[in-house]
């Protein structure tokens, strides 16, 4: 490889590789052979109705299920084999993350920072609190925040050990407008200072956004993948998509024409 290939990261190993995922519980198949490469650097985005499959898929990423098939490498580690050090590469935001509801702020990122084994002074967990808007409110307990607070403070020790792959888990349900695209904008940041992410959403204004590409997951079954333009122009001729359509194609036609206009719960 040339040094000119490498700094671009053409060939360069992905940051997370998911070969034949398959994720059961019980009878029920949750993730049923799903493959993606997200490179470095990239946002990725994994749309999908309700029970499509996508914290499953998080989940078998994470370590926090065991699948029933498939391999997951995180920046070359596979997790099966080597979980530590896979896992100390990875941040993670669980769906509607809740943290020690009666710690203050100040104690549950010392708490994370011990847990991660980094080391933080008090003026160093003052600081990382500040870059939050949150340097107010260092006695305060996480029950007593906002949702776009306790959103903040769950994406900063989700990064507290500077991961190179950040996996969040539907990150602005429930947030309002402003706390959603301030967030938007600390997803780039975090991209722009070196972090590759995959999130998980049913907005298509969300995957439209901020994700570099989408893939499309119903039935545990990944549908498509491509940048968000690619998806249109790729699905624009499919009669599925056409007869949802209300005018020029968008993202979400495709979306609905893909996965069904049923309602999930
Ligand atoms: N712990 C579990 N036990 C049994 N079934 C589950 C469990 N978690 C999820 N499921 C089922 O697996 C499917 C995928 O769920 P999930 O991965 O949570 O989807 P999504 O995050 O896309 O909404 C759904 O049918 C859901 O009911
Ligand atoms: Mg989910």
């Amino acid at each position: 490889m040339t040094e000119k290939s490498k700094q671009a990261g053409v060939g360069a190993t992905p940051i997370l590789d998911v070969r034949d995922l398959v994720v059961r519980y019980g009878q029920r198949t949750a993730v049923d052979n799903v493959s993606l490469e997200i490179r470095r650097g990239e946002i990725f985005g994994l749309l999908g109705p309700n029970g499509a499959g996508k914290t499953s898929t998080l989940s078998a990423i994470e370590g926090l299920v065991k699948p029933s098939g498939g391999t997951v490498s995180v920046d070359g580690i596979d997790i099966q084999r080597d979980p530590l050090a896979a896992k100390a590469r990875l941040g993670v935001q669980l769906q509607a993350s809740s943290f020690q509801s009666e710690l203050a702020i100040e104690q549950i990122v010392r708490l994370y920072a011990g847990l991660y084994g980094v080391s933080m002074t008090k003026q160093q967990i003052a600081d990382r609190i500040r870059t939050i808007g949150l340097d107010g409110e260092l006695g305060k307990r996480f029950k007593s925040l906002s949702g776009g607070q306790q959103q903040r403070l769950s994406l900063l020790i989700a990064v507290i050990h500077e991961p190179v792959l950040l996996l969040l888990d539907e990150p602005t349900a429930g947030l309002d407008p402003q706390s959603r695209r301030q967030l938007w904008d600390r997803i780039e940041n975090l991209r722009t200072a070196g972090g590759s992410i995959l999130l998980t959403t049913h907005s298509m204004e969300e995957a439209e956004a901020v994700c570099d590409r989408v893939a499309i997951i119903d039935h545990g079954k990944l549908l498509t993948v491509d940048t968000p333009a690619g998806l249109i122009a790729q699905h624009r001729n499919d009669p599925r998509v056409t007869k949802v359509a209300r005018g020029k194609i968008t993202l979400e036609d495709v979306f609905i024409g893909l996965t069904g206009s049923e309602i999930r719960d």
